[in-house]
């Protein structure tokens, strides 16, 4: 997937994005890619161009943006290279088309292979936070095998080019490292997505969370319960305001909030995790009929007890203080504390992807404002 660079020559461009010529081993041509930058003041916030090159006409696109993110970066308009070493790059060869489902996934996937529904959203451009990980990178994969362009955002920077890597074998994908717990941020993801692509996005989910804070509620702090409201629930609150208004210009738009069935059925152990997933079911209520009449389609998925590596650290964590087997911990939780999941077993992130997926396509052009539970029936009653 990853191609092999014949010869390499940055050009600096300063504490910020750089943009490279390499040789591309298939044809011989020069190509130009856009590296990797630091902003200054946000810790970690970091952005890569993933599989662009000039042969898909990106080139000016790709030195408009690093002029334009450079700039933004210095606060100023100066051209002045900073000193500094940014040569990290990320080479990808994208496979022409996408895979067909059989091809690497299990038979959940299959019908889709078949294409039997065409999701009418092919050549759209999405936002995914969280998208490294878990259910927010299986969403990823699923949007971009059905031709939307992604931008792919999470937190750590060396982690989203690995997972940016591996979408590049599905479609368009770049990618920009940022922290949505902190207004800065979104600034720079903002930048970067209405830039990445020619069209601006039109589909936004957000993925992004965390379990937080946890234990006895006597026990917990403010900061822990601030730490998992800027995570979970803000992070949704600053993506929907930064893309909303592009949604609402292009007369189209679909959103879609990774809520939990915690907001609807509070663990006691966790409960800023939970009043802040309650927030974000009503946040998307909120919106879905604010902006509905413009187009813009919002709703809210609520997956529970899924196997990614949020609820992997859940168990370990158990196994270790009831020194009992990861495999155990996952009965027992099933058997304790999930006795609504009928298939006595974890989700799939791939179960949630499809279903959000839908919520994001032309197909679901008359659901709005719907909290739709991915949850094999953890939560027992009927309402949401
Ligand atoms: N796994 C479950 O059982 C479950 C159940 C209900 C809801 N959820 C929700 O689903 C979403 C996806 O979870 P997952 O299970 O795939 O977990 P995950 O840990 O695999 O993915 C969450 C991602 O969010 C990113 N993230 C965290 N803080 C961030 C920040 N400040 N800025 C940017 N990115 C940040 C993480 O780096 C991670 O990649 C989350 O919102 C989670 O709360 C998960």
């Amino acid at each position: 997937m990853r191609a092999a660079v014949g010869r390499r020559q940055a050009s600096r461009l300063g504490d910020g994005p750089t943009l490279t010529e390499v040789e591309d081993p298939k044809d011989g041509k020069t190509v130009k890619r856009l590296g990797s930058a630091s902003v200054p003041g946000s810790t970690g916030t970091r952005f890569a161009w993933i599989g662009a090159h000039d042969r898909a006409g990106n080139k000016d696109c790709c030195a408009k943006v690093v002029r334009h993110l450079n700039d933004r970066l210095r606060g100023s308009g100066s051209t002045e290279t900073p000193p500094g070493n940014h040569e990290k790059q990320t080479l990808l060869s994208p496979r022409p088309g996408f895979a067909s489902f059989q091809e690497s996934a299990g038979p959940l996937n299959n019908n889709h292979g078949a294409n039997q529904m065409d999701l009418g959203i092919n050549g759209r451009v999405a936002v995914v936070t969280g998208g490294d990980s878990g259910m927010g990178f299986k969403t990823a994969e699923f949007l971009l095998r059905e031709g939307v362009k992604v931008v792919l955002t999470d937190i750590d920077d060396a982690q989203l080019q690995k997972a940016a890597e591996e979408l590049a074998a599905y479609g368009e994908v770049r990618a920009v490292a940022a922290d949505l717990s902190r207004s800065k941020g979104i600034e720079v993801l903002a930048a970067f997505a209405n830039m990445a692509f020619d069209d601006k996005p039109t589909i936004l989910v957000c993925a992004a969370g965390i379990t937080g804070a946890s234990g006895d509620f006597l026990e917990l702090t403010d900061d822990d319960w601030l730490e998992a409201i800027q995570t979970d629930l803000m992070t949704g609150v600053r993506a929907t305001r930064a893309f909303i208004p592009g949604m609402r210009k292009a007369g189209w738009g679909r959103v879609v909030l990774f809520s939990s069935e915690d907001a609807v059925q509070p663990y006691v152990e966790e409960l800023p995790y939970a009043a802040a997933k309650a927030g974000v079911l009503n946040l998307a209520k909120g919106l879905s009929k604010a902006y509905g009449p413009d187009g813009v389609l919002v709703n809210a998925v609520g997956p529970a007890f899924i196997a990614t590596p949020m609820t992997d650290a859940q168990m370990e964590k158990k196994s270790k203080e009831k020194g009992i087997s990861f495999d155990e911990a996952v009965k027992q939780t099933l058997d304790e504390e999930r006795p609504g999941i009928v298939a006595k077993r974890r989700g799939k992130a791939e179960e949630v992807a499809a279903a959000v997926v839908f919520l994001c396509s032309e197909r679901a052009s008359f659901i709005t404002g719907e909290f739709l539970r991915v949850d094999g029936g953890s939560v027992m009653t009927m309402g949401a």
